[in-house]
C-alpha cells in the first residue's frame, strides 16, 4: 500500500495535521497503538491558545468549541490567599478559551470519520523504515498481520513513549531534561467552578490551581509528593488541602463532591533536537514535554502542527521543500519559548524542597513584580495567550 504522508499516533497532534492535510487535498494514514475510545478516555489541560483556535476553524472542526468553549479574558493568580487577576485581553487583545483537550480530540476524530480519512486503531509494532532515504516506509502489525504502508513523508506524532524519535539514531539527536521534585494530583468533580476564571495558587502549603471543563464539571489540582499514589487521598482530604492552599473567599464558596477521576501526572521540561531526520518530523509530545503549569503542551503541538503542515502543502503545492527543510529550526525556535514560559511559570508557583528562605522570598517577590507592574503583566499575557508563529 502507499499514501503521501503516514501519521504515527491518533493523538491531537497526528488528527489535527491530518484534517488540515485533508482539507488540502493530500492523503494521510493515521497509525494508532491504542482504541479511539481509549484515546478518548485521557483527561488533559482544556487551554487553548488563539493559534490553535485558528488552525481549528482553518481545519474545518472549530464549530462545538466556538459554540461550547469558554472564552476567557484572563485569570487569578494568589500567593498565600492573597489574589490579583491578569487581565491578558486588555494587555494583548487577545483571550483564551477552555475547552477540554478530549473534547478537540474527539472532534477531530469525528471530523476524519465524517470525511473517510484512513485511520488504523489498535496497530502494534511500528518500524519506521529508510526515514532518511527518498523512499521511507512503515510497517506495522494488526490483528496479526503484518502491514507495510510506502510513503513520501512520516509526522511522528506518537507522543513521549512513541517509537519515533527513537528512530533518529542517537549519534544524530540531542536530548535536554529537566525533572520536578512534585507531582500534580488532579481531581475531576461533577461539580461548578470556584470561580469564572481559572486562580493559580501559591501557598505555603504549595501549588493549587482551580479550572473548569464546563458549567458542572471543575477539574482541580494540587502539588504533592512524587511518593503520592491517588489511592493515598480520599476525597475529603483532597478537598480539604485543596481549600487550605486558595483564597479564603474561594474555599468558602468551593462546591465539593466525589470526585470521578483522581491521577497523579510527574512534572518534566524535555526536548529532543532535531526534529526532523530525513523525511520523518517529529510533531507534539514526540518532540517535547512541558510541565502542565502553563497549559503549553497541547498548544506548542499545534505550532509544530503549522510548521509541518505548511511545509507540506508548500511541498506538494509550490513543490517548494523550503517549508519542510526549515521545519526543525523554525518549530523549535517556538518550542524553546513556550517551555522557558513553563518553567518560569512552575518556578513561580511552587514550592520546592531545597528552597531556602532568601529563594522564597525572591519567589514573592517575583510574584509582586508580576502583580504591581505592567510590562511583567504584558509578557505573561504575551506567553499565556500564545507567542506568534
Ligand atoms: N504506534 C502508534 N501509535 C502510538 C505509538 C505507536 N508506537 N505510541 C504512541 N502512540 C499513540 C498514543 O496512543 C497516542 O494516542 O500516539 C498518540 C500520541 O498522542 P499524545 O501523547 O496525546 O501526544 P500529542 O498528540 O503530541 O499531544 C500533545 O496533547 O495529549 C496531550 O499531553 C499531550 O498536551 C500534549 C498534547
Ligand atoms: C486544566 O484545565 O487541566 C489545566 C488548565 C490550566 C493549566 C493546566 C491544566 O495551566
Amino acid at each position: 500500500m502507499r499514501t503521501q504522508v503516514v501519521i504515527i499516533g491518533g493523538g491531537p497532534s497526528g488528527l489535527l495535521l491530518g484534517q488540515l492535510l485533508h482539507r488540502r487535498g493530500i492523503e494521510a494514514v493515521v497509525l494508532e497503538r491504542k482504541t479511539r475510545d481509549y484515546v478518548l478516555g485521557r483527561i488533559r489541560a482544556g487551554v487553548l491558545e488563539t493559534g490553535l483556535v485558528g488552525l481549528m476553524e482553518e481545519a474545518g472542526v472549530a464549530e462545538r468549541l466556538h459554540r461550547e468553549g469558554y472564552v476567557h479574558e484572563g485569570t487569578q493568580i494568589s500567593l498565600n490567599g492573597e489574589m490579583f487577576h491578569l487581565d491578558f485581553k486588555r494587555l494583548t487583545g487577545k483571550p483564551v478559551i477552555v475547552y477540554g483537550q478530549t473534547e478537540v480530540t474527539r472532534d477531530l476524530y469525528d471530523a476524519r470519520e465524517s470525511v473517510g480519512a484512513r485511520t488504523e486503531f489498535e496497530v502494534d509494532h511500528v518500524v519506521i523504515h529508510d526515514a532518511d532515504s527518498d523512499h521511507p516506509f512503515v510497517t506495522y502489525d494488526q490483528h496479526g498481520q503484518q502491514q507495510r504502508l510506502d510513503c513520501d513523508f512520516i509526522a511522528g506524532c506518537d507522543g513521549f513513549h512513541g517509537v519515533s524519535r527513537q528512530a533518529i539514531p542517537l549519534s544524530m539527536r540531542r536530548e535536554y531534561e529537566k525533572t520536578y521534585p512534585f507531582g500534580w494530583l488532579g481531581a475531576l468533580s461533577e461539580t461548578p467552578p470556584v470561580h469564572d476564571e481559572l486562580i493559580y495558587a501559591n501557598s505555603d502549603r504549595g501549588f493549587a490551581l482551580c479550572s473548569m471543563r464546563n458549567a458542572n464539571l471543575s477539574r482541580y489540582y494540587i502539588q504533592c509528593a512524587l511518593s503520592d499514589h491517588p489511592g493515598d487521598w480520599t476525597d475529603k482530604a483532597f478537598w480539604q488541602e485543596l481549600r487550605r492552599r486558595i483564597p479564603a473567599e474561594m474555599a468558602e464558596k468551593l462546591v465539593t463532591g466525589p470526585t470521578i477521576e483522581k491521577s497523579i501526572a510527574p512534572l518534566r521540561s524535555f526536548v529532543t533536537e532535531p526534529m526532523r531526520w530525513g523525511r520523518l518530523f517529529l510533531c507534539g509530545d514526540a518532540a517535547h514535554i512541558v510541565p502542565p503549569t502553563g497549559a503549553k503542551g497541547l498548544n506548542t503541538a499545534a505550532s509544530d502542527v503549522h510548521y509541518l503542515y505548511n511545509g507540506l502543502r508548500q511541498f506538494y503545492e509550490e513543490r517548494d521543500s523550503e517549508g519542510i527543510d526549515r521545519y526543525s529550526e523554525r518549530a523549535l525556535l517556538r518550542v524553546w519559548k513556550a517551555e522557558r514560559f513553563s518553567w518560569w511559570f512552575s518556578g513561580l508557583l511552587h514550592r520546592y524542597p531545597d528552597q531556602s528562605p532568601f529563594d522564597l522570598k525572591m519567589q514573592q517577590a517575583d510574584i509582586a513584580f508580576l502583580r504591581d507592574n505592567e510590562a511583567q503583566q504584558r509578557a505573561f499575557a504575551e506567553n499565556y495567550v500564545g507567542l506568534p508563529y
